[in-house]
């Protein structure tokens, strides 16, 4: 698999707002769920947020042990 298909996405992060991440790949937003997971009756997104306004970088491999951020899993 290509390790650019499944790198992390850099996202702006706004303080105390709701962010919806993707756990099952069908999102065609990655990495944020679009409503693709009930279709596909598969695993529900993570609901998450940020104390504070800041870059991070969102898992899409899905592989992560610290999600919804990425801890390199991907080039394993
Ligand atoms: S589309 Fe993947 S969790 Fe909703």
């Amino acid at each position: 698999m290509s390790d650019t298909k499944y790198s992390p996405i850099a996202c702006d992060l706004e303080k105390d707002k709701k962010y919806n991440w993707c756990t099952c790949s069908h999102s065609e937003n990655q990495p944020f769920c679009d409503g693709s997971h009930r279709a596909a009756k598969a695993t529900p997104p993570l609901t998450f947020e940020v104390e504070e306004a800041k870059e991070v970088y969102l898992c899409t491999c899905k592989k992560t042990s610290n999600p919804p951020y990425c801890d390199g899993s991907h080039k394993n």
